[in-house]
């Protein structure tokens, strides 16, 4: 049962983060009808979003708790994401069935990040990709941020640097990576991680 600060929080824009999403998709290729895995999915709003931009994709919307998604207020595309409540260190899905995995905000929350990672390489197809969207451990606004989520959200919570993402995403299996902030806002606390497996040979 989410606590009442995560359901007040859950409704301030701040919660809503589509852009994150949008500018996710704005840095990769995707091949036709993919299956795309959201972790943390939250209120929904960007699987909804990602609905409706992959309108040929099979999105699947994961979440340790699931009371807070909304799709009754949600627009979603002609494939409304398939709901799925799980733990991203145990992902309840086959190997090599996913073309892009997605975390936007969600990342830093996450209990056995090593394994979340090697959760995510399992599950996507070779030479898929995964994207971690959130808060940059170098940006001065990531010990404040990690205070304020150890006293209100989750004890859990670290702001991962960009060192710190790559050595685990290494380990994890993952060779092409990259990072990125939004063309205009590149002192901004959002960082995009974009990794991709080896493609087949
Ligand atoms: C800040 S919200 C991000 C929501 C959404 N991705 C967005 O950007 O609007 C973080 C989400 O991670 C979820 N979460 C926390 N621990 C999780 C876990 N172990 N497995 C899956 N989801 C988890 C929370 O329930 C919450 O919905």
């Amino acid at each position: 049962m989410p606590s009442l600060f995560q359901r007040l929080f859950a409704r301030t824009p701040m919660a809503r983060s589509t852009r994150a999403y949008e500018f996710a998709l704005s840095q990769i290729t995707l091949p036709p009808e993919p299956w795309v895995l959201d972790i943390g999915t939250g209120q929904g709003y960007g699987a909804a979003f990602l609905s409706r931009a992959l309108p040929d994709a099979h999105v699947v919307s994961m979440d340790v708790r699931v009371g807070c998604i909304r799709w009754e207020e949600l627009k979603t595309g002609p494939r409304p994401p398939m709901v799925v409540q799980a733990s991203a260190p145990y992902m309840p899905f086959a190997h090599q069935c996913m073309d892009l995995v997605l975390a936007v905000m969600t990342f830093h929350c996450l209990p056995e990040p090593q394994r979340v990672l090697e959760e995510a390489a399992r599950v996507l197809r070779p030479g898929g990709t995964l994207v971690l969207a959130d808060v940059d451990g170098h940006h001065p606004i990531a010990r404040p941020f990690e205070w304020v989520e150890h006293l209100f959200i989750s004890p859990l919570t670290h702001a991962y640097t960009a060192e710190e993402l790559e050595a685990m995403l290494r380990k994890a299996g993952f060779t092409h990576i990259t990072f990125r902030k939004r063309p205009g806002r590149e002192k901004g606390f959002l960082m995009w991680t974009i990794a991709r497996l080896p493609s087949p040979a």
